[in-house]
């Protein structure tokens, strides 16, 4: 018999809503907030409401896509946590009303694992394989810079992780001080290809084993670009493309040695890349090609899975209840930085 799973993602600011035929993904429809963009991040009432708006409509254009109907769906998993809570009740809500009306069964999902498995959802039209365990994961989002080892869906252990920003928040905040708007990442890594990655000199933190920081980083690019606004006002016009290309490639040269230095030392053959940051260009193909240098098998999610999605939500929601896990409808969100 055919299972038709449903995964809502409103963890931060996309409403997203995906649909899953046995091992297919047949729909993903995603409503991204531009509310955020002048504010330098997420505000978190203006997602609440956002989500509220666009929950009903995303959910019949998922349906519509995939050519179903609501009677059709027989799981509806849900992230669950971590995230902002306005934002996550909206899901939440939705998902448990709508089971109960169908009379289906829910499955709460963690949203930093369900980014881990991105890579390994199935197209229509391409079939690809995907990493055995147990694999390497660096986990790269706008909360979260994660090593992970990975020895089964729920079997997830932190090797490494950030003492202060996350990759991406380093990247939005890089943009904020060069005057781009939310979210950063995809404006410099813009930017950056056609700007010198050697220009500019950012000295790397010193921070033992396979732990990251990314805040010094952040306040030399702030430092450099006070100090040169005072001698020339057009300093971030005139050298925006350097800046963003050399904060870029030093980012990307901290999140791949420390990568590879992992796999080294605890003998990974696959290495899995996941979160928003693994849109950037430039991380993707040094990772591919580092990966191939040294004889590692790595796997990228396609960039429209890489950023928060449905699909993610859905794939390891079907996972989970195949495996006979479903959530008691009084299951409870987390926010970041809460227990899970
Ligand atoms: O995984 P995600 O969608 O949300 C969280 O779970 O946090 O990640 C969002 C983050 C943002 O910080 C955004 O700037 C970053 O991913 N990002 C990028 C790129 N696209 C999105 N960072 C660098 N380069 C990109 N192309
Ligand atoms: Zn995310």
């Amino acid at each position: 018999m055919t299972l038709i799973v449903m995964g809502i993602e409103s963890s931060c600011d996309e409403t997203s809503v995906a649909i899953m035929r046995d091992d297919i993904l047949i729909s993903n429809v995603t409503a991204t907030q531009e509310v955020h963009a002048s504010y330098g991040g997420v505000v978190p009432e203006l997602a609440s409401r956002a989500h509220a708006q666009n929950i009903i409509p995303v959910i019949h254009t998922s349906l519509k896509y995939a050519n179903l109907q609501k009677k059709d769906v027989n799981v509806v998993a849900f992230t669950l946590g971590p995230g902002l809570v306005g934002s996550l009740m909206v899901g939440i809500s939705f998902a448990k009303s709508f089971a109960q009306a169908l009379n289906i069964p829910i499955v709460a999902v963690d949203h930093l694992y369900a980014h881990i498995f991105a890579s390994f959802i199935q197209f229509p039209d391409d079939k690809h394989p995907v990493p055995e365990f147990p694999f390497l994961c660096l986990t790269v989002s706008g909360g979260h810079t994660q090593l992970l080892k990975v020895s089964d869906y729920d079997d997830i252990e932190i090797i490494g992780e950030t003492i202060d920003d996350a990759a991406g928040e380093a990247f939005d905040k890089a943009a904020k001080i060069l005057g781009l708007p939310y979210p950063g990442g995809p404006m410099i890594d813009k930017l950056a290809k056609s700007g010198d990655p050697h220009y500019f000199h950012f000295t790397k933190p010193k921070v033992p084993d396979f732990q990251f920081s990314f805040s010094g980083l952040k306040t030399s690019l702030l430092y450099l670009v006070r100090d040169n606004l005072k001698k020339d006002p057009d300093f971030i016009e005139k050298y925006k493309e350097h800046l963003a290309a050399s904060y870029q490639r030093t980012i990307v040269e901290i999140l791949v040695e420390k990568t590879l230095k992992a796999a080294k030392q605890y003998g990974f053959k696959n290495i899995v890349l996941a979160g928003g940051v693994s849109a950037n260009s430039e991380l993707r193909q040094t990772f591919i090609n580092s990966g191939k240098q040294l004889g590692y098998k790595t796997f990228i999610p396609p960039i429209n899975l890489t950023t928060d999605n449905g699909a993610m939500i859905a794939y390891l929601g079907k996972i989970l209840y195949e495996r006979g896990i479903t959530s008691p409808l009084n299951v409870k969100q987390y926010a970041t930085g809460e227990r899970r």
